[in-house]
């Protein structure tokens, strides 16, 4: 790639290592450190903050200029001009689809939305109340039981299929949880819908009543599935990637990548920005948990606040944000008083100090939780929409694993333990 190189010196080895250096596309260079390992070093850095853990065609983000390309196409023109579907196309294929290519694919992933009516019998084992993320990791991971046609992963065949049958079927599992958890029928899922409006179908409908949703909320659900695609080498993606780097087959790989997302500091931010808002409650409790998330005694933080890689707006939430108006405008509910708390927090953590010196900006989260609200959509569920819209982000980098040569992922560490020592006598 490059013939650049880095010479890197250490007390007590004679030469200098040197190292290649490698230029991508985008985005910093980086310095291939693999030759280390053969001079008895290894590189160490927690939480990844300084390393590229794989080469990638996919998403690319710059994070100080608020920047997220996926395939090369800004967010924020495919959040206008295109829906989740055709981007679900772009992220697995590489390049946008013709009309033909949408179609053939649209049509594809609509006729894979049914589960086997045997996972019906899955829910039935789990309390009403368990968290929807829990009864998700249970069910994609049970999924592998079910379609052993599909599970050759060095057929990229078979990988295709699998990426169909999750794409499609994660909306019809997500809506279950959420019928099983107020005791409703589960809604067959309708492939003459389009994929937002189906989920809402599936989600609201009951064998009595049809749901229909208006145009402007339909269009807000793709947005939300659109705008949580795919977001390069996050945590959850990460761990998809290093769970298929063993082998494992793709409904397992995608049950721990929900497992990771779950968490409040990933995918679980959503649902706690809510939980944060009702809790403030009123605009005047707000200098309050400003001030707790300064206090470097409390772990308290803004909820929907700060990005490992986006040190500027992050390019998702200001779409988010305009769409939450949108939807508020179209239920008249402009006045919504977690709205109101929202954009006042938001203003006022902009204009503090400690959140400008830290460059801590509203993320994807802050704003989405609102709308989810908005359209009826009960707080525990949105980690979980979260998840079936990040669906295509981890089969896509799934995929593209695959499809080159690979190895297991296996990280060294640095070990402070006890060194060897002898079973006391
Ligand atoms: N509120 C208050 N202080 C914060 C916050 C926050 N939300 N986020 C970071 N900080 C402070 C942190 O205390 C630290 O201060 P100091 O330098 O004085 O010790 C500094 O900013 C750097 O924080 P960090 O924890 O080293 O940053 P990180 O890159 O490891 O963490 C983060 C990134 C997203 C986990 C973190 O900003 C956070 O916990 N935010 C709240 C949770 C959240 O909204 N997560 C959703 C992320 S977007 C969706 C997704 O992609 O999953």
């Amino acid at each position: 790639m490059t013939d650049r190189k880095a010479q890197l010196i250490v007390d007590g080895i004679d030469e200098p290592i040197e190292l290649p250096v490698y230029s991508g596309t985008e985005g910093p260079d980086v310095i291939d450190v693999r030759a280390l390992s053969g001079k008895g070093l290894f590189t160490y850095d927690p939480g990844f903050v300084s390393t590229a853990a794989c080469e990638s065609k996919i998403t690319y983000i710059d994070g100080d200029k608020g920047i997220l390309l996926h395939r090369g196409y800004p967010i924020e023109q495919l959040a206008e001009k295109s829906d989740y579907l055709e981007v679900c196309y772009l992220l697995l294929n590489g390049e946008l689809p013709t009309p033909e290519q949408k179609a053939k694919f649209v049509d594809l992933v609509m006729h894979h939305t049914m589960v086997h009516e045997q996972i019906t019998y899955f829910f039935r084992g789990f309390r009403r109340d368990a968290h929807p993320m829990a009864i998700m990791v249970a069910c994609v991971g049970a999924l592998s039981a079910f379609y052993h046609d599909s599970l050759d992963i060095s057929e990229p065949y078979h990988r295709e299929v699998c990426a169909f049958r999750l794409i499609a079927k994660m909306p019809t599992l997500a809506a279950m949880c959420y019928k099983y958890s107020i005791g409703q029928p589960f809604m067959y899922p309708r492939n003459n819908l389009t994929y937002a409006d189906n989920f809402l179908h599936m989600m609201f409908g009951t064998p009595c009543e049809d749901y229909r949703p208006s145009p402007v909320l339909a269009r807000a659900m793709d947005r939300i599935f659109l705008l949580h695609a795919d977001h390069e080498q996050n945590a959850s993606t990460s761990t998809v990637r290093l769970a298929g780097s063993s082998g494992a087959n793709p409904f397992a790989c995608i049950a721990s990548g929900i497992a990771a997302l779950w968490g409040p500091a990933h995918g679980g931010a959503n649902e706690a920005v809510l939980a944060m808002l009702q809790e403030i409650g009123d605009e005047s409790r707000i200098p309050e948990f400003v001030k707790r998330a300064k206090d470097p005694d409390d772990s308290f933080r803004l909820m929907g606040f700060g990005h490992r890689v986006y040190h500027n707006f992050d390019p998702r939430a200001t779409v988010m944000k305009a769409s939450c108006d949108e939807v508020l405008k179209e239920l008249g509910k402009e006045n919504e008083p977690l709205l109101k708390i929202a954009k006042r927090l938001e203003q006022i953590a902009l204009e503090d100090d400690y959140f400008i010196k830290r460059k801590l900006y509203p993320n994807v989260d802050f704003y989405s939780g609102i709308i989810l609200k908005a359209i009826g959509i009960p707080t525990n569920m949105f980690t979980v929409i979260f998840a079936v819209s990040r669906t295509i982000g981890w089969i896509s980098h799934w995929s593209e694993f695959h499809s080159s040569p690979n190895r297991i992922g296996r990280p060294r560490q640095l070990y402070t333990g006890s060194r060897q020592r002898d079973y006391p006598e």
